[in-house]
């Protein structure tokens, strides 16, 4: 076990989507505390900016870009064994990439935004957990959403399909919905270890999430909203506060723990998720 540092700040982070919105602003403030990060993101070109920012706020050594496509399982085990070869210490995993209104399958054929919010982080947590675990204290905070409110449920059938509705946003409210569940089963077999997990909804925020918004209306849908570093702050606070290292399980509004919605407590539906989740990456 390693001892976590004093002022809360974790010493080694994984990050997913931080080459834009809430991920970026927390991987920048991480960086900022001498974090070590690795950052995971599909993109290498969109991600080099905030890599050479992070560099010069942390040190060259202190930051890594790890290609990653969550919509790809294989991608998600190539990624998973580069940065356990890069990192012998993990105590902070931020689950925080998100595809929100796309429509398709993964390339494994899930539901979009089923394989990528849920079932690629559900893989790329069991790949890293070994690890994670070692480095106790550790968090695993995911980014989830209030969104989860607005489905009464989980059609495993229809995860396996191509996204039904012409927004998806139904299709994102199950994707969140599975991260709650996902986060709290987590914390219930992490119990005793000194692994916590977090779900944390950021609010509604002006991100590229909205990216899918034809421009001149977008800016009239985000004027109202928090700014990124107002998101950023409760998966900062989440990730990081000595005050709350002593909770697991963690549903939080914001920066108020909460009860989410009455499916995202349900035992019996997280730990047939779990079970799913395990069948479809093949780890069970
Ligand atoms: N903004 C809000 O109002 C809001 C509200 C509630 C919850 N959230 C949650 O907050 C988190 C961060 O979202 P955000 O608002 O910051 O959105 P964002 O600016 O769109 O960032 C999303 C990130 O996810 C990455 N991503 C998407 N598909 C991916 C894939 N297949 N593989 C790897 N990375 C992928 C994106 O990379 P690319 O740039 O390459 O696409 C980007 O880095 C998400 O979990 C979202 O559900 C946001």
């Amino acid at each position: 076990m390693t001892d976590s540092r004093s002022d809360g700040f974790p010493r080694s982070c994984v990050i997913t989507g931080a080459n834009t919105g809430i991920g970026r602003h927390v991987a920048l403030a991480l960086a900022k505390s001498g974090t070590r990060l690795v950052m995971a993101g599909r993109d290498p070109d969109r991600t080099a900016p905030v890599v050479r920012e992070a560099h010069r706020l942390a040190g060259q050594e202190a930051v890594d870009f790890v290609q990653l496509d969550l919509a790809s399982l294989a991608s998600v085990r190539r990624a998973a064994a580069r940065i356990l070869a890069l990192r012998p210490t993990i105590d902070l995993l931020i689950n925080n990439a998100a595809v929100a209104g796309g429509r398709g399958l993964t390339k494994d054929g899930f539901e979009l935004h089923f394989g990528v919010n849920h079932l690629g982080h559900f893989l790329l947590t069991s790949l890293l957990l070994d690890r994670i675990r070692e480095s106790a204290p550790a968090r695993i905070v995911t980014v989830a959403s209030a969104a989860h409110t607005k489905t009464s449920g989980m059609d495993f059938d229809a995860v396996r399909r191509r996204t039904a509705t012409f927004t998806g946003t139904r299709e994102y409210a199950v994707s969140k919905l599975a991260n709650i569940l996902f986060s709290d089963e987590l914390g219930r077999r992490l119990e005793g270890t000194g692994v916590t997990t977090y779900a944390v909804h950021p609010g509604t925020v002006a991100t590229d999430i909205w990216r899918r918004i034809p421009s001149p209306i977008r800016w009239l849908v985000t004027r109202g909203m928090l700014s990124v570093e107002e998101g950023a702050a409760p998966v900062l606070h989440y990730a990081t506060s000595p005050e709350v290292a002593g909770l697991t399980r963690v549903y939080s509004h914001r920066m108020e723990v909460r009860e989410p919605s009455e499916p995202a407590r349900d035992r019996e539906l997280a730990e047939e998720l779990w079970r799913r989740s395990e069948v479809w990456v093949g780890e069970a």
